[in-house]
């Protein structure tokens, strides 16, 4: 049920580490710039293919080094074992999961990561991208025919935009009605999701706050009191003025509404923060419900701002959410009382070196 073993070459100050990490919570602690958040970043680039700090690569690679390597192995609900393995230089990946070449989506099926980094405080109060891709990674592991139909779509608006750029608009329609049946598969996904997500989320807050009425609306992209080709045809004009497809799946997004008010219009920084964890958790614990696989949790930082009783509440919610968590700090009292916890280990991390400190 989580990341058993996990190997890491050349990957910034990591020359060479190789830990055997708890099915549990597992702390990572060390000094600024000791390597804590290259470790998290390690097993988010084994799951995800990708950094979530460097746009290239490269900026990865160990300095003097020509590629990276991770490798893993899990254990799925189910008791079975998969050895998964990325190589990375900077301009190819070979990934390989039980022996055999696989894709990124391959990958991410197979070793699902949720990050929490101090870019997520983002999510409710930043641009609506942060939300499509929190509420995109839901889908792609709640619904495996998403995907596909989400690639389908993209290229269709790719090719309408080109068109609507050309001015040439005859063979519109054509375009038209493959973006409206992918589009509406697309959206329908989404918003099941969202339904099913708002009553875990609600009830994962109430941990943290007593709020009467919370809502979490899901935004399609268009005006939803009308249906995605009605919204098309009115924006026709606009579109070809522009030269792009304003409504659309492309553009959806949800809100979170507090006794009818728009929650990060009212709330503090520390309930901003706990109302993203709570999303974040709501997430796992729906895969963790529906799903044969599990999810890695990487926390960086996550500390700064939640008060001593808050700290302590979500380190019990995360003891009890059953899942593999990792959680990098600078100091080992930021975590609060350690007794609370049941299965856990404490990395220590200096100069790329992990070390184990404590097991339980
Ligand atoms: N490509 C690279 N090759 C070698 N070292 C690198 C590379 N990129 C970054 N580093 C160094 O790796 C070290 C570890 O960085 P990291 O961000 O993991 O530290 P951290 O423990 O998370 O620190 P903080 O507590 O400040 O967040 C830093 O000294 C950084 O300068
Ligand atoms: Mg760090």
């Amino acid at each position: 049920m989580s990341l058993e073993k996990l190997d890491i070459y050349s990957l910034r100050n990591i020359q060479k580490a190789s830990i055997e990490p708890s099915p549990g919570i597992n702390l990572i602690v060390g000094k600024n710039a000791s390597g804590k958040s290259s470790l998290l970043e390690a097993i988010y680039i084994l799951g995800r293919a990708r950094s979530f700090r460097a746009k290239n690569i490269k900026q990865v690679i160990q300095f003097d080094k020509k590629e990276l390597i991770i490798s893993g192995k899990t254990k799925k609900k189910n008791g079975s074992s998969l050895h998964l393995g990325i190589r990375l230089d900077g301009n190819s990946y070979d990934i390989r999961i039980n022996q055999e070449n696989m894709d990124k989506a391959e990958l991410a099926y197979s070793l699902p990561v949720l990050l929490i980094d101090p870019k997520s405080y983002l999510l409710l109060d930043g641009g609506p991208q942060l939300r499509r891709e929190f509420i995109d990674w839901g889908v792609f592991n709640d619904n495996d025919s998403f995907l596909n139909n989400w690639r389908k779509y993209k290229k269709i608006l790719q090719q309408r935009n080109a068109l609507l750029k050309t001015k040439k608009i005859k063979h519109i329609n054509v375009w038209n009605s493959e973006l409206i049946q992918y589009g509406t598969i697309v959206s329908n996904y989404r918003n099941k999701y969202i339904n099913k997500l708002k009553s875990i989320f609600i009830e994962i807050s109430q941990n943290f706050f007593k709020f009467d009425e919370m809502e979490l609306n899901y935004l399609p992209g268009w005006d939803d009191s009308i249906d995605f080709s009605l919204a098309l045809t009115n924006d026709i004009q606009k579109d070809v003025k522009y030269g792009f497809t304003h409504s659309g799946p492309h553009r959806c997004d949800f809100k979170l509404m507090i006794n009818g008010i728009l929650a990060k219009d009212f709330v503090s920084r520390g309930q901003l923060k706990l109302l993203m964890l709570a999303l974040k958790l709501a997430q796992v614990k729906l895969i963790n419900n529906e799903n044969n696989n599990f999810v890695c949790v990487l926390i960086d930082d996550l500390t700064a701002e939640l008060d001593f009783i808050n700290k302590k509440k979500l380190l019990g919610f995360l003891t009890n959410l059953n899942c593999q968590v990792f959680m990098s700090t600078t100091e080992l009292s930021n975590f609060g009382d350690l007794d609370q916890l049941k299965v856990f280990k404490v990395f220590h991390v200096e100069h790329g070196e992990i070390e184990l400190i404590n097991n339980k």
